[in-house]
C-alpha cells in the first residue's frame, strides 16, 4: 500500500521539527513596531542561536569582522530583515539534522540556492530579500521529510537521480504518486509558514511556460532558476554540472521574472562566493 503524504509528514513528527524560539521570532517580525531590545530579548532565550548569530554577523559575510559583541550590537550593525535570514538559516539547518553525505549535499544545496534566491531578487525584486532567502533554503525540505522517514526507503532514489541526472522529481512520482515539492508544501503549512512560502516551494517545479503570472508563481519561478544555476553550474545536486551558462537567461523561469543578465558567469561567481563563506560560518 502507497504511503500518504500525511502519513509520510506524520511519520517523522519527531525527528524533524522548526526551532520554537525561531518560529516566535519570525512571528515577531510580522510586528511593523518590533524593537531591538524585544528582538535581542527573545533570541537570548535559545543561548546556541544567540552565539551563531554573533558569530555569523561577525564573519566576512559582513564588514563587522570583530566589531559585533553583543545581540544588540548585531540587531543595529547588520540589520532586522538579516538577523531574520539568520534565525531561518540557523534553525534550518537544525531541522536538516545533517548525518550523513545526502543530508549534507542537501544542506549545501539548500544553502546555496537560498543564496542565489537572495542574489537574483536582489535585481527583479520578486519578493523581499526575507521572504526569498527562506523559501530558498526550504525550498527541498520534502527530500528531508522522504530521507529521514522510515516508512519510505529515498536514500536509492536520490543516489539513482545524483549518479545519471535524471530529475528525482520524476522518480519520486513514479513511486510515491507525489514529489518533494507536494511534501514540502504540506509540512510548511503544519509549520504555519505563509501560505506564500508554502506555494512557492509547492510549485518550484513547474515548468512555467504558463502566461500566467501571480505572485506565488513569480515565487516559484525564482527559487526554479536559482535551483537550476546550483543543480547545473555550480554542481551542487548533480554529480555532472552541464555548465550551460547560456542556459540561464533562456529558461521559462528566468523569463517570468524577467531576470536577464549579459554576464552569467560573475552571477555565478557571486553566488558561489557569498555561499562558500556562509557554509563556512555555519559550520561547527
Ligand atoms: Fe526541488
Ligand atoms: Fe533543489
Amino acid at each position: 500500500m502507497k504511503v500518504t503524504i500525511k502519513e509520510l509528514v506524520g511519520s517523522i513528527k519527531e525527528k524533524l521539527s522548526f526551532s520554537k524560539v525561531a518560529t516566535r521570532i519570525l512571528k515577531l517580525f510580522e510586528n511593523d513596531d518590533l524593537s531591538s531590545y524585544q528582538l535581542a530579548k527573545v533570541i537570548a532565550m535559545d543561548p546556541v542561536l544567540a552565539a551563531y548569530i554573533l558569530k555569523i554577523s561577525n564573519s566576512p559575510f559582513y564588514n563587522f569582522s570583530g566589531k559585533v559583541k553583543t545581540l544588540s550590537d548585531a540587531i543595529t550593525l547588520v540589520g532586522f530583515e538579516e538577523i531574520k535570514k539568520i534565525v531561518i538559516m540557523i534553525s534550518a539547518k537544525n531541522a536538516f539534522k545533517v548525518s550523513d553525505d545526502i543530508d549534507r549535499m542537501l544542506w549545501e544545496h539548500s544553502l546555496a540556492v537560498a543564496v542565489g534566491c537572495s542574489v537574483i531578487n536582489s535585481s527583479v525584486g520578486v519578493t523581499d530579500d526575507g521572504e526569498a532567502y527562506i523559501s530558498g533554503l526550504l525550498h527541498d525540505i520534502g527530500k528531508i521529510v522522504f530521507k529521514k522517514s522510515q516508512l519510505v526507503n529515498y536514500s536509492d532514489i536520490f543516489k539513482t537521480a545524483y549518479e545519471s541526472g535524471e530529475e528525482i522529481r520524476i522518480l519520486e512520482e513514479k513511486t510515491f504518486g507525489y514529489n518533494h515539492a507536494d511534501v514540502g508544501g504540506y509540512l510548511l503549512k503544519e509549520w504555519n509558514f505563509d501560505q506564500e512560502i508554502v506555494d512557492a516551494v509547492s510549485f518550484h517545479h513547474l515548468n512555467f511556460t504558463l502566461k500566467k503570472t501571480a505572485d506565488f508563481l513569480k515565487k516559484a519561478a525564482l527559487i526554479n532558476l536559482s535551483d537550476f544555476i546550483v543543480n547545473n553550474i555550480i554542481g551542487l545536486g548533480k554529480k555532472e554540472a552541464s555548465k550551460d551558462y547560456d542556459a540561464v537567461n533562456n529558461l521559462n523561469s528566468a523569463r517570468l521574472i524577467g531576470f536577464y543578465t549579459d554576464n552569467p558567469v560573475g552571477l555565478v561567481e557571486d553566488i558561489q562566493h557569498k555561499f562558500m563563506i556562509l557554509a563556512t560560518a555555519m559550520e561547527g
